[in-house]
């Protein structure tokens, strides 16, 4: 850092010569100066920096960081594969695998919706009411999640899977159905731990390249989180 930040506070002293006191020199007669004459000539790393592009993006780099590109380039990248809709030739994620993850992310919901489902109309002792209302209440954040998800698939151009054929195997989290209610909210926050933990993975995986996603999937991700401290609280409730 130290070594480059004399650097470039050199090259910014070299070029405060060459534009300001090389010309006010040359009207004068040390304008022939043999040292002023080697300040004069433009350095080849100056030259190569100032036209140096970022590899990706065709746009300009300062310093260490990638500059936006360039309105032209913007314009004509955006008028190819307009078929494309929203996945633009800046879209730099492997699209399949985000697809494919998505895919295994709904079937997770769907089962997720079907188990709290079940275990809504199975609730059953003193503490049913109250237990079977949070199984609704998830039932129906899940099935939010799942259309959530769905779009996404739809917008990056693909297919969302809703076939009943294979869910629970593209799903990661169980479909299980528990005897009693202890059983049942027990089930349900382990459901809820494995979706927090293939979440947080995926929102790993996408990282930078497709924002669109990781936010979507991060926004999931603390709700579940939520309906994990329900359980929890839940079973203390029970238990205690
Ligand atoms: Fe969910
Ligand atoms: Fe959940």
């Amino acid at each position: 850092m130290g070594k480059e930040y004399c650097y470039v506070f050199a090259v910014e002293c070299k070029a405060l010569v060459i534009d300001f006191l090389v010309p006010i020199a040359g009207n004068a007669t040390l304008g022939h100066h043999p040292y002023l004459a080697l300040l004069a000539r433009p350095s080849r790393k100056r030259v190569i920096s100032r036209h140096k592009k970022n590899s990706v993006t065709g746009g300009n780099i300062v310093g260490d960081k990638p500059f936006l590109t360039d309105i032209k380039t913007l314009r004509e990248r955006a008028r190819q594969h307009i078929e494309r809709g929203a996945v633009t030739e800046g879209y730099s994620a492997d699209r399949e695998t985000v697809i494919r993850l998505l895919n295994e992310a709904l079937a997770t919901e769907i089962v997720c919706v079907l188990r709290y489902k079940r275990h809504y109309f199975m609730a059953t002792g003193i503490h049913a009411e109250s237990v079977a209302a949070e199984f609704l209440q998830h039932a129906t954040d899940e099935q939010a999640h799942a259309d959530q998800i769905a779009q996404r698939i739809v917008q990056l151009g693909g297919e969302p899977n809703f076939s009943p054929e294979g869910l629970l195997t593209r799903s990661h989290a169980e479909y299980v159905e528990g005897d009693t209610l202890n059983d049942m909210i027990k089930e349900d926050l382990v459901a809820e731990r494995i979706a927090i933990d293939s979440y947080r993975e995926m929102i790993t995986f996408v990282g930078n390249d497709d924002p669109t996603t990781r936010r979507m999937m991060e926004g999931i991700l603390a709700m579940e989180e939520e309906h994990a401290d329900d359980l929890v609280n839940l079973l203390e409730k029970l238990e205690g």
